[in-house]
């Protein structure tokens, strides 16, 4: 189905996009920097795209930060990426909450550490009135990580009696995701060329739209950003049914 122009006349955007921000490592290689210099380029074109969703349609945008498998990357890059986070997270709380921005992390907070749990917490808290954005970070996030957590707690119900396994659905599941205050993406972009979802939001992207553009992250703009989420404008989305 074709997205109905809103009263303003503007196509409808993608209310959520989600982005795996791929390619620090290679743009910092390409200058002949460490890869970390290339994740503190990555860190700052952040702000950008967070202020060009509203004008673009896009209420919701989640950021892929940090995978439940980066942490098999070098000791100096994860302990210099859990820096960047706490930094980046004091740094841009200000600016974020005085934009209108809500932020959310999701993933499992157990691997990390307190002070920088300690900084989620208060960024989630600080914002929690906002509604301009909503930006999600994905911060030791693996969706079959996310799906194997939701069931334990999900078999736990039904161990306590408070859940009846034969009422369990398709809408039962979502509600012990991470994201369960989120709506699905509608959009999921991936930069640097590569052609894969790398385990970020399994379930919540099965009739999502993709774009996998060459755009290394820390080159990436709100000029391209725009360009495809019009681009989504005129995609046909059809969720299994025929075109009446
Ligand atoms: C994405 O950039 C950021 C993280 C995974 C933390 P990469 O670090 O994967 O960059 P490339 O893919 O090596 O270029
Ligand atoms: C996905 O990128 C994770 C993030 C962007 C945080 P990776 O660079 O880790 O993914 P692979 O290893 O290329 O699949
Ligand atoms: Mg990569």
């Amino acid at each position: 189905m074709r997205r109905e122009p809103d009263e303003a006349g503007q196509a409808a955007g993608p209310g959520h996009v989600a982005i795996i921000m791929d390619g620090n490592g290679r743009w910092a290689q390409m200058r002949g920097r460490p890869r970390l210099f290339g994740h503190h380029a990555g860190a700052r074109r952040v702000r950008e795209i967070v202020e060009a969703c509203p004008e673009n349609g896009v209420k919701y945008l989640t950021i892929f930060a940090f995978s439940t498998e980066n942490w098999k990357r070098t000791q100096v890059e994860v302990s210099g990426l859990m820096k960047l986070f706490q930094r980046y997270i004091t740094k841009e709380a200000r600016a974020l909450s005085d934009v209108g921005v809500r932020v959310r992390f999701i993933g499992d907070r157990v691997r990390l550490n307190d002070k920088l749990v300690e900084l989620m917490d208060n960024l989630e808290i600080l914002t929690a009135h906002n509604d301009l954005v909503h930006l999600t970070i994905a911060l030791n996030y693996g969706g079959r990580d996310e799906v194997a957590r939701a069931t334990k707690r999900l078999a736990q119900d039904v161990a306590l009696g408070t859940l009846d396994p034969e009422t369990i659905d398709e809408e039962t599941l979502p509600r012990y995701l991470d994201t369960y205050v989120l709506p699905d993406p509608d959009l999921v972009i991936r930069t640097s060329g590569e052609a894969r979802i790398s385990n970020f939001l399994l379930w919540q992207s099965a009739y999502a739209e993709y774009e996998f553009i060459d755009t290394l992250w820390p080159d990436f703009t709100a000029e391209e950003f725009g360009r495809l989420a019009r681009k989504y404008g005129a995609r046909d989305r059809r969720f299994g049914a025929v075109k009446a």
